[in-house]
């Protein structure tokens, strides 16, 4: 299994951000692991044409579930995958809390990004309270079995173990508490999807630096990580793609 530097740009960058792909390109031109970004739906087009010919994938952050039709301001997988996009990330906890985004919605929208042939990037993770209350791997559970897509595979499934409280926050689970997570995770998907499971990438999210991304990558069942904060520098997301190259 390749392991996978994955970048979420959430709501940042214009045409002059791209200047930090290009310098991303020139220090790590060729990596050992996958790297891939997502930026704005307005930068996919831009960023996959710089992308072209290079180790970079391009994604996409959202998408509507449906292929077509009235849904003013919404973008379809087939759309995405038009514009250059290979990975589209769906349930994000951004979207999951900020739109009401439930699981339901989550698993037809990561199904409308497989039956475009594009990668789905499933994100999960509890929040603090769920935490706190001792309930972390029932509500990790119940979210990855109510949002993978049907047929889901080791190609066109990639879950994001993203934890609430630690996105944004500078804050991580421990060493020992992501060990805990990603080898239940394992399990549970060998429950859901049987051998398929040992090959599908478990990332890690949530306050993912160049100072930490050493120690993270070395939990067994973390294949790589969805960085946001430090994926919009080419200096620090090229550091995370060096750390992950190395484990
Ligand atoms: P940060 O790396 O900024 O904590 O964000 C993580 C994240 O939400 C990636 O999707």
């Amino acid at each position: 299994m390749k392991k996978l530097a994955a970048g979420n740009w959430k709501m940042n960058g214009t045409q002059a951000s791209l200047a930090e792909v290009t310098a991303l390109l020139e220090a790590h031109p060729d990596p050992a692991c996958e790297m891939l970004l997502c930026p704005p739906a307005t930068l996919i087009a831009a960023m996959a044409a710089l992308a072209r010919g290079t180790a970079l994938m391009v994604g996409a952050q959202d998408c509507h579930p449906k292929p077509m039709g009235a849904h003013t301001g919404d973008i379809s997988a087939a759309m995405l995958r038009d514009a250059g996009a290979t990975h589209v990330i769906v349930g994000h906890s951004e979207r999951r809390i900020d739109h009401g985004e439930t699981s339901a919605l989550v698993k037809a929208k990561a199904e409308a990004v497989v039956d475009a042939g594009l990668t789905a990037i499933v994100c999960i993770g509890e929040t603090e309270a769920e935490r706190d209350s001792g309930k972390t791997l029932a509500v990790i559970g119940t979210q990855l079995d109510a949002s993978i897509p049907g047929g889901a595979t080791a190609a066109n499934l990639v879950v994001a173990y993203e934890p609430v409280w630690a996105i944004g926050t500078g804050r991580t689970p421990t060493l020992t508490e992501i060990a805990e997570v990603h080898s239940f995770l394992r399990g549970r998907l060998r429950g859901l999807i049987g051998a398929e499971a040992e090959g599908v990438r478990i990332l890690y999210g949530g306050s993912v630096k160049p100072t930490n991304a050493s120690d993270i990558f070395a939990v067994p069942h973390v294949d790589g990580a969805l960085v946001g904060g430090a994926s919009l520098k080419a200096a620090d997301f090229g550091a995370i793609v060096a750390a992950l190259s190395a484990a």
